[in-house]
């Protein structure tokens, strides 16, 4: 039986994940358990190599299945170093964006079918799945309103607005076809309510 805690935030850009991520962190800590912070791409010193040439906007010529397999050789190394040890030891793992991203961007975004998406999915993870999946799900227009207020736009960001739209619709169909992992937090409200709807959410496992 998979021991400690595996949590996901999902969202589009400007949904409010990394805001989210302290206070969940915080809750976490404060009932006494010891928590993890990390994020994909990236999480390990090979992971965040590679995930800077994913975001590079330098690099707008990367092909599609390149994009995949450069996120699975990230995940690969992100579980191998960080997030089966700290399970093992009992931790709450917290990940900013986890395969679920992979199915929505590249798969519901880009056009890659499903099943390529779950080979890759079983072959990297070996059965780890996330026990909780928080999706922060918001309007795209106002989510790259908010994110493009944030910084400069990365390669990602640059993309178009639909796109964006067929990336919240795979995550909400994900959500919709496993409810039992998913819960669906409107990230279209205030921060404080959307910290009251995590809150409900999380209640049971503090
Ligand atoms: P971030 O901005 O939330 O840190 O995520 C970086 C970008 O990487 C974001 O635009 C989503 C994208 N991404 C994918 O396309 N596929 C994936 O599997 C992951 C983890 C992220």
């Amino acid at each position: 039986m998979q021991k400690g805690l595996f949590i996901t935030l999902e969202g589009i850009e400007g949904a409010g994940k990394s805001s989210l991520m302290d206070y969940i962190s915080e809750l976490f800590t404060r009932a006494g358990h010891e928590v993890i912070q990390t994020r994909e791409p990236g999480g390990t010193d090979t992971g965040e190599q590679i995930r800077k040439v994913l975001l590079d906007s330098n690099n707008s010529g990367l092909e599609s299945s390149t994009e995949l397999l450069l996120m699975f050789a990230a995940r690969r190394q992100h579980i191998e170093e960080v997030i089966r040890p700290a399970l093992a030891l009992d931790q709450i793992v917290i990940c900013d964006r986890f395969t679920d991203a992979s199915y929505a961007y590249q798969g519901g975004g880009r056009g890659i079918e499903e099943s390529r998406i779950k080979t890759l999915e079983d072959w990297v993870q070996l059965g780890l799945k996330p026990s909780l999946t928080l999706l922060f799900d918001l309007d795209v227009e106002i989510g790259l309103h908010r994110a493009g207020r944030r910084s400069q736009a990365d390669r990602f960001e640059q993309e178009d607005i639909l796109l964006f739209k067929r990336i919240r619709s795979c995550y909400l169909h994900r959500a919709n076809n496993e409810p039992k992992r998913f819960r669906i937090i409107d990230a279209g409200k205030s921060l404080e309510n959307v910290k009251q709807q995590t809150y409900k959410v999380l209640q049971k496992y503090l």
